[in-house]
C-alpha cells in the first residue's frame, strides 16, 4: 500500500501573498493598480461584513440577477457564484439563460464581452472590478493582428485559405475578426474540434493569442512540428512576423507568440520532481502550458476538465495539478481523502482574476439592488454582431 504524505499546501505569492482571508480593499498592495473609482465606504470593509452585504443584496435581487464564477475566483467571491465553470461553461450558460436581467460575471474581461455578446438585448453584464483584464488577452492587440493579416495577405496573395481561429481569451474585436474572416473561437475545451473544423475549410489557421494551446491542440491531432510556425508579434510591421517565405508556405497553423504567464510557469523540471517524489502521482495541467509539460503529463484539459478529474480519482490518489492556485487549493480543500498539490512550489495567481474583491462585488450589487447599473460591459453592436457569428459557430460545434 502506497503511504502518502501530506503535501502542504502552496502558500499564495505575489498581489495576494498575504494568504487566502479577505482582508479590507484598502489594505491590498495593489489596489492602487486596480478600478480606484469604488467609493470609499467600501474600501475598509472586513470579511465577515462583506459576506452579509452581498448576501444581502443578492437576496434583494432575486431571480433578476445571476452570478457567473470562473473556477479562478477567489473562494471569498466564488461562494456567491450560482453557475461556477470554464470560459466554455460559462458562455453556453450566458447564451442559453435569457431569464436574468443581470448577469454578474466573476471573472475576467474577455469572459463578460462574450457573455454581452451571446446574451439577449435586455441582459445587462457587469464586471465587478473593470481592471480585472488577461495579460494573454493583452498580447494581441488589434492593430497588430490586423497588420500581420495584411501580411499574410500578401505573402499568400489573398487569404481565401487561411482560417483566423481565435482562443476565447482575446478582445471582442478579434472574436468580430474572425466572424467577419470566416473564422471561429475555441476554447480550451474544444481547441481540437475547433482547428479540425477549421482545416476543413482552409489549408492554413491563424491562431492567437495562445501558442501553447495551438501547439498542443495541433500536436495532438498529428501536425507535426514543422507544420507550425511561430508568428513574433513584438517585431517591426513588415517584419512577416519573424518568419521566412519558405517557413510561412509549409505553415498549417501560424501561431502568435502570445502565453499565459501563470500558466507558463509551469516546467518539465517540476513535472519529473513530482514523479520522484510520489511515484504513483497523476499529473494533470491545462493546455496553457508549455508543449514538454503537457506531453510528460497524464491529462490535459480545461479548467473544469481538471476539477472533473481530480473529483473522478479514487480514493488515496496523488494529484499534481499544473493550473492556477485558487482552483487547485479548492480541489485539494473539496477532495480531503485524496493529495491534491500545485506542480509548482513558488505558486502566482492569476493576479488579474484576483483583482475581483468582494468589495467590488459588494459594490456592483448594492448598486443593482437599488436599480442602478455600474461596470457595464457592452460590446458595440457591429462588433457583436460580427463576434456573435464566431461564437455561435464554437457553440455549435461543441
Ligand atoms: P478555461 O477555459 O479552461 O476555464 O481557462 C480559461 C483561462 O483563462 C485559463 O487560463
Ligand atoms: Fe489570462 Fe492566464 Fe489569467 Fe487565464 S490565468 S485569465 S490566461 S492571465
Amino acid at each position: 500500500m502506497t503511504t502518502i504524505e501530506a503535501t502542504p499546501l502552496p502558500q499564495l505569492q505575489c498581489e495576494s501573498d498575504v494568504g487566502i482571508e479577505t482582508i479590507p480593499l484598502a489594505s491590498e498592495g495593489a489596489f492602487a493598480g486596480w478600478q480606484t473609482d469604488i467609493p470609499e465606504r467600501y474600501r475598509g470593509l472586513g470579511g465577515a461584513e462583506l459576506v452579509e452585504r452581498v448576501r444581502a443584496a443578492r437576496a434583494a435581487l432575486g431571480a433578476r440577477a445571476v452570478v457567473l464564477g470562473h473556477h479562478y475566483q477567489r473562494e471569498d467571491v466564488i461562494q456567491f457564484a450560482d453557475r461556477r465553470g470554464d470560459s466554455f461553461d460559462l458562455a453556453r450558460y450566458a447564451a442559453s439563460h435569457p431569464e436574468s436581467e443581470y448577469i454578474v460575471f466573476c471573472g475576467v474581461h474577455f469572459m463578460a464581452e462574450a457573455a454581452d455578446i451571446l446574451s439577449g438585448p435586455h441582459q445587462q453584464v457587469v464586471l465587478p472590478n473593470l481592471a480585472a483584464g488577461c495579460s494573454m488577452a493583452d498580447m494581441a492587440a488589434q492593430p497588430d493582428v490586423l497588420g500581420a493579416w495584411r501580411e499574410l495577405a500578401a505573402e499568400f496573395g489573398g487569404t481565401e485559405e487561411i482560417v483566423p481561429v481565435t482562443y476565447m481569451n482575446s478582445a471582442a474585436a478579434l472574436k468580430a475578426f474572425c466572424g467577419e474572416h470566416g473564422g471561429v473561437v475555441c476554447t480550451s475545451s474544444n481547441a481540437a474540434s475547433v482547428l479540425a473544423w477549421a482545416l476543413e475549410r482552409g489549408r492554413r489557421i491563424f491562431f492567437f493569442p495562445d501558442q501553447h494551446l495551438g501547439r498542443n491542440t495541433a500536436h495532438a491531432m498529428g501536425i507535426p512540428e514543422q507544420e507550425m510556425a511561430l508568428w513574433n508579434w513584438r517585431l517591426p510591421p513588415g517584419s512577416r512576423g519573424g518568419l521566412s517565405g519558405d517557413e510561412l508556405r509549409r505553415s498549417r497553423l501560424i501561431l502568435w507568440e502570445g502565453h499565459c504567464s501563470v500558466h507558463q510557469r509551469f516546467s518539465l523540471t517540476q513535472v519529473e520532481r513530482a514523479r520522484g517524489r510520489h511515484p504513483d502521482v497523476r499529473v494533470v495541467v491545462h493546455p496553457e502550458c508549455r508543449a514538454e509539460v503537457v506531453r510528460a503529463a497524464d491529462a490535459v484539459g480545461s479548467t473544469a476538465y481538471i476539477a472533473r478529474y481530480v473529483r473522478e480519482a479514487p480514493a488515496g490518489a496523488v494529484l499534481a495539478v499544473g493550473t492556477e492556485i485558487n482552483l487547485v487549493s479548492r480541489l485539494a480543500g473539496e477532495n480531503p481523502e485524496k493529495t491534491v498539490f500545485c506542480l509548482d512550489p513558488v505558486v502566482c495567481p492569476c493576479s488579474t482574476m484576483y483583482r475581483v474583491h468582494p468589495a467590488y462585488l459588494a459594490w456592483v450589487m448594492e448598486e443593482l439592488a437599488e436599480g442602478r447599473v455600474v461596470n457595464r460591459i457592452e460590446v458595440p453592436e457591429r462588433e457583436k454582431e460580427h463576434a456573435r457569428v464566431a461564437l455561435r459557430r464554437m457553440l455549435q460545434l461543441a
